[in-house]
């Protein structure tokens, strides 16, 4: 982890001294639990944030032996357009949103998506209002760039305090951040709540970042795609993923969905982040969308792993309570009564117990007394067994 003093450390090597911005960032520390975890043998992981599916090696043959030239060599800066096409279909039939293809660019992913949305907006010193706990890529991301990240607190089920966030608005706020479903705590915001926030934002001239990499990852009816929402204007940027819904998140593909102004400040930041998103990367998931019914298949099975982990938990200590939330693959289990330290209790269960899970408090002050558990990774029996590890031993504390 950064220590606060690695400014000074490196005083000395003046050519080679990192910048004041970056030296107060801290990394999360899950760097170093999932690099232990991968050193030890039988580990049960709960602490992925990938599904346990990958494409069919079949998809992939087709695709090496109908590679071309071009493949190579970069796409338009802001995507292949049979992509834009397909993508923009996909949102519609999957999200019932209209973004035609020219409103859409391709990018290495979520992550740098959301980097030349801030990009685009920030001026150093502005703010933005990230409901915690939060993605801590997107906070250290804002500070990067020399922002200012305004923490509102959520409420107890997790879901959006719409007067939390008012009280966090000042004369530099540009954007309010949402995550739904969210990462960490699967929580999928409202209808109603969604509303009120596009009339916040309205009434105080602030964008909203809808971050809806998991949207196809809702266990119950409630998802709604922010644009989706008939009140909702034209200040709604959203930033989506191919990483999670087609297992693919080292082929970095995510999207922007943007207002027709941010185009010339957003196609500047892609220009100079990536150019364009890998190109054969963006052949692939030309052909992941054209078969939209195994990835339906592979996410329902997450969602029966989804139902049968909650009867799991429900057996573990009566103390270490939980919102059975309905989407993306994670479970946001409040540890209190066994451990205060979350990060303590994480290492403990990897060493002990060997069971790999992501301590709260990496996502934030809120998640202090939490451990993250994902379901989308493991099938029913290593969940079970997960579940069972982890009930020793507290049994056993
Ligand atoms: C909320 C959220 N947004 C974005 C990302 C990054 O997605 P990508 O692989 O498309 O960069 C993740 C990855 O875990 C995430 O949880």
């Amino acid at each position: 982890m950064a220590e606060s003093n690695t400014y000074e450390k490196y005083t000395t090597f003046l050519l080679m001294k990192p910048s004041r911005r970056i030296s107060k960032i801290s990394p999360p520390p899950i760097v170093k639990l999932n690099r232990a975890a991968s050193e030890l043998q039988d580990v049960i992981s709960f602490g992925q944030g990938v599904p346990f599916f990958t494409p069919q090696s079949s998809l992939f043959n087709n695709f090496v032996e109908n590679f071309k030239r071009q493949d190579h060599i970069y796409s338009a800066d802001e995507g292949i357009e049979e992509l834009r096409f397909s993508l923009s279909s996909f949102l519609h039939d999957e999200f019932h949103v209209q973004y035609a293809p020219s409103d859409l660019i391709l990018t290495s992913g979520a992550n740098q998506a959301f980097m030349n949305v801030i990009f685009s907006l920030l001026d150093p010193g502005d703010e933005i209002i990230l409901p915690s706990p939060y993605y801590f890529n997107q906070k250290m991301a804002i500070e990067m760039i020399g922002g200012k990240v305004k923490v509102s607190q959520t409420s107890n089920n997790w879901q959006l305090d719409l007067q939390n966030i008012e009280n966090q608005i000042t004369s530099r706020t540009k954007a309010i951040v949402i995550v739904s479903p969210n990462n960490p705590t699967g929580a999928i915001y409202t209808h109603d709540s969604l509303i009120q926030l596009g009339e916040l934002a309205e009434r105080n001239n602030l964008a909203i970042i809808s971050d809806e990499t998991y949207g196809l990852f809702a266990f119950d009816d409630s998802f709604r795609s922010l644009k989706s929402i008939g009140s909702i204007k034209d200040n709604v940027i959203t930033i989506g993923s191919l990483s999670k819904v087609f297992g693919i998140s080292g082929w970095r593909v995510g999207y922007i969905g943007y207002p027709e102004h941010m185009l010339d400040s957003l196609l500047k930041a892609q220009d100079t982040i990536a150019i364009c998103c890998p190109t054969a990367s963006q052949k692939m998931a030309l052909e992941l969308l054209k078969d939209r019914k195994k990835f339906k298949e592979n996410i329902a099975k997450i969602g029966n792993i989804r139902k049968k982990m909650i009867l799991e938990l429900k057996q573990l200590d009566p103390e270490m309570t939980f919102e059975a939330t309905p989407g993306a693959y994670y479970f946001f289990v409040n540890t209190m009564a066994i451990e205060k330290d979350d990060n303590k209790l994480a290492w403990d269960l990897l060493e002990k117990a060997k069971v790999l899970s992501i301590p709260g408090s990496v996502f934030g002050k809120r998640g202090e007394g939490y451990l993250r558990l994902s379901y989308g990774g493991t099938d029913e029996e290593k969940m079970k067994e997960g579940v069972n590890r982890i009930k020793k031993y507290i049994e056993k504390r």
